[in-house]
């Protein structure tokens, strides 16, 4: 992990965990407590409150619906990873659902640094939130004000420190991904329940993730994080029209492969081709890269973090330690 700093010594949990201490439940996942909490204060449609007042209406259709979409960045050492791409995605998500950010992309990007600032967060995690806004009971989006845009600058810790260094057994969803042609992949809409209920069998099945597959019964993505097998040496991936999130941490580890001479591709592969591999990894920007060792009950290559894995996570670690790129 990235070094410590004031900031580290709250790490919360789960996604957006803002907790000053972390506790350790049973499945090993790290689980939130709302003590002692150092008051984060939330950017909130224009302005800094503090989080005991950033509130969203009951009639606000992110909540009602799950209308609404967002981001995840982190931050390293103060610089705010991929910053660019990850508001560029926000944007995008949004003209999808056909909400209009009232704000331009620089103006949310100074909030966000704002934020960092403010909070005097170093390695942390910004959840940029966009929902339809206040509305009535009824579905139609149209009949909602104004979109609420709101900017949680936490900190994060999605596994436990130990699984990197000894990867982590997945499971394979009963539940097929949600098909593209249902609802485009490429927005990162409030409405997580495909995912959520993919997590549940997977904490049924006493692990942390579990790996979807789509409609045609290829490997897609896990429930938060893109997927990755090494075989011979050679990195793959699904195409992003297997139905998967283009995971920018996925295109950055594409991009380090060809730096470091790692041949990748992205190809269509099922779980049974996927378990013949060498070595298996997720992506994500909160679980960053880390190594699969079993699927199901199945074993993958030795059953500990593979030399291309760690390849690949040391030279991620080197890029983000110090002059994290935020394009
Ligand atoms: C479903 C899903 N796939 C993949 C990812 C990884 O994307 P990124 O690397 O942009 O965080 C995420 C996390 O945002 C996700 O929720």
């Amino acid at each position: 992990m990235q070094p410590t700093s004031i900031n580290d010594q709250r790490t919360g949990a789960g996604l957006g965990g803002v907790e000053p201490r972390v506790e350790q439940a049973s499945s090993g996942q790290v689980s939130e407590r709302k003590s002692d909490r150092t008051m984060l204060q939330i950017w909130m449609n224009g302005e800094f409150v503090p989080e005991d007042q950033a509130t969203v209406s009951v009639f606000d259709h992110g909540l009602l619906y799950g209308d609404g979409c967002f981001e995840g960045i982190r931050v390293y050492n103060g610089r705010i990873f991929k910053l660019d791409s990850h508001l560029k995605r926000l944007f995008r998500s949004a003209e999808k659902l056909r909400i209009t950010i009232p704000y331009t992309l620089e103006e949310m990007a100074h909030a966000l640094r704002e934020g960092v600032r403010v909070n005097n967060v170093v390695n942390g995690y910004i959840r940029p939130v966009v929902t339809r806004g206040y509305g009535n009971l009824g579905l139609n989006p149209f009949q909602c004000e104004r979109p609420c845009v709101i900017v949680i600058t936490a900190t994060i810790q999605l596994y436990p420190p130990a699984l990197y260094e000894t990867g982590m057994k997945v499971v394979v969803a009963n539940r097929p991904r949600v098909d593209k042609k249902a609802l485009d992949p490429a927005v990162k809409s409030l409405n997580y329940l495909n995912n959520i209920m993919a997590k549940v069998e997977s904490i049924d099945a006493g692990v942390l993730e579990a790996i979807m597959l789509n409609n045609e019964g290829y490997v897609a993505e896990c429930t938060g994080d893109n997927i990755f097998g090494i075989k011979d040496g050679k990195v793959f991936t699904p195409p992003v029209d297997a139905g998967i999130l283009e995971g920018i941490t996925r295109n950055f580890v594409i991009e380090l492969c060809r730096d470091l001479d790692i041949p990748c591709e992205e190809k269509l592969f099922t779980i049974d081709e996927l378990v013949q591999a060498d070595e298996i990894f997720l992506t994500g920007t909160a679980a960053e890269i880390m190594s699969v060792t079993h699927v199901d009950e199945q074993q993958i290559g030795s059953g500990t973090p593979g030399e291309v894995t760690n390849r690949l996570l040391a030279e991620f670690r080197r890029r983000t330690g110090t002059d994290a790129p935020e394009d």
